[in-house]
């Protein structure tokens, strides 16, 4: 029998990967902070660009920082043409995450392939990653309808500008500002596993464009930033209120999991989920109501009812969609929202990664055999 020098934690459960100043997620009371600040007073008071800011360069920027920021930002939001053309070659009814990984890693093409510790290098990588994804997202959605990309428009803030590039309409004052909330509540949580996995690929010293890659590519999976697309896709399926309570009851008999519940840290409701499901209501007062959200309502009820002991709640991903949807955007899209506003975070991570870095190289409890004998192929039963 093997000895285990190690204890083995699956999924990593409770083992910090590293010091970090950038986020703090109190589980059991329910509490966000990004550098310090509670992201209750965040959503009421930045901006998400603001914000991505604070995330980075750990404290809240000047006006003249921000102006600054912003402009560059502004000026650094088209692609390039060759970015463009690649993604017309990619099939229509391909996933807009693996079109975005497959962009986000492009990009990378063009601009330098290692990882440099100087103040300015820093600063163009992430003023591009910032300005170009949402430009990337929003041309993949045009082109897979047939349409050419729309250009960014020069007097519109960022939240607009991205609205306005997805659906080839200026949105709403309020409209926007409810997708820059949701940038913001979107943009860090602590060491969930695509900032982990941007961690790992950082920690090589490899360029911030393949670290943002990776992430996208990890957050797409349904257990992760996926699971706000499957929240809508689950309450379609529901169809009416009085469906909840069999479907859910079906699920947890099948030990199916209900999309949109559960957090590894929150014992309690996500305090981002509380956030998104207010904007979803002030939404509906603009737009109308939505048939959707009584069902959404009687499924956090019913959840409640038969999990909530257990510490499973509403987390970000269960009202986010409802918001997104009636943005006008559609439901695979909703993960691509998610990366958008992550890329704040995941390039706090890198940037801190990179001030102290030391390779990612954990262990494994090798479960196999040993000295076994080679048997030739024409001997193998
Ligand atoms: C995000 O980590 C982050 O910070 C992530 C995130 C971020 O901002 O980056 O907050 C964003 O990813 C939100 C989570 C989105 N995913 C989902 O909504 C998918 C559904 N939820 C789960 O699969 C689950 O709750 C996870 C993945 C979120 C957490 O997984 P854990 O910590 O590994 O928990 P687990 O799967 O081991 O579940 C523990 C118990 C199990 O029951 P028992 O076997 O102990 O009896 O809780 C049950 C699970 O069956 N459970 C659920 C459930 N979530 C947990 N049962 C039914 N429905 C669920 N959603």
């Amino acid at each position: 029998m093997t000895e285990y020098t190690y204890e083995f934690r699956p999924g990593l459960e409770g083992v910090p990967v590293a010091k970090s100043s950038i986020s703090y997620v109190d589980g059991q009371r329910g509490i966000l902070e990004y550098r310090g600040i509670n992201i209750e007073e965040l959503a009421q008071k930045s901006t998400f660009l603001e914000t991505a800011y604070l995330l980075i360069w750990g404290k809240l920027p000047t006006r003249e920082e921000l102006n600054r920021f912003q402009e560059d930002i502004n000026r650094h939001r088209r692609i390039k043409y060759q970015i463009r053309d690649m993604m017309k070659c990619f099939p229509e009814t391909g996933h807009p995450m693996d079109a975005l990984q497959t962009a986000a890693a492009a990009l990378g093409l063009f601009y330098s392939r290692k990882a440099q510790l100087e103040e300015e290098y820093i600063r163009e990588a992430v003023v591009r990653l910032l300005a170009k994804i949402p430009t990337i997202v929003a041309a993949f959605a045009q082109i897979r309808e047939g349409n050419d990309p729309v250009q960014p428009k020069e007097n519109l803030n960022y939240a607009a500008n991205f609205l306005y590039m997805l659906t080839e309409r200026e949105p709403e004052p309020l409209e926007a500002r409810i997708f820059d909330v949701c940038l913001m509540l979107h943009a860090e949580h602590t060491m969930n596993a695509s900032t982990f996995s941007a961690m790992v690929t950082a920690s090589t010293l490899t360029d911030p464009y393949a670290v943002v890659a990776s992430a996208v590519g990890t957050l797409a999976g349904p257990l992760h930033g996926g699971a706000n697309e499957e929240v809508l896709l689950m309450l379609e399926e529901i169809g009416s209120v009085k469906n909840v309570r069999p479907y859910i009851e079906h699920c947890i008999e099948n030990k199916k999991k209900i999309m949109g519940f559960g957090h590894r840290v929150y014992k309690v409701k996500d305090p981002r989920a509380k956030i998104l499901q207010q904007l979803a209501e002030r939404l509906f007062e603009l737009t109308g109501y939505d048939e959707y959200y009584e069902i959404a309502l009687e499924v956090e009820r019913v959840v409640e009812e038969k999990l909530g002991h257990k510490g499973i709640h509403a987390n970000v991903d269960f009202y986010s969609g409802l918001v997104y949807r009636k943005l006008g955007i559609k439901p695979d899209l909703f993960t691509s929202m998610f990366a958008i506003a992550r890329v704040a975070g995941w390039l706090a991570h890198w940037k801190e990664q990179i001030s102290y870095n030391r390779i990612f190289r954990p262990t494994q409890i090798y479960v196999g055999e040993h000295n076994l004998p080679y048997i030739p192929i024409d001997e193998r039963s």
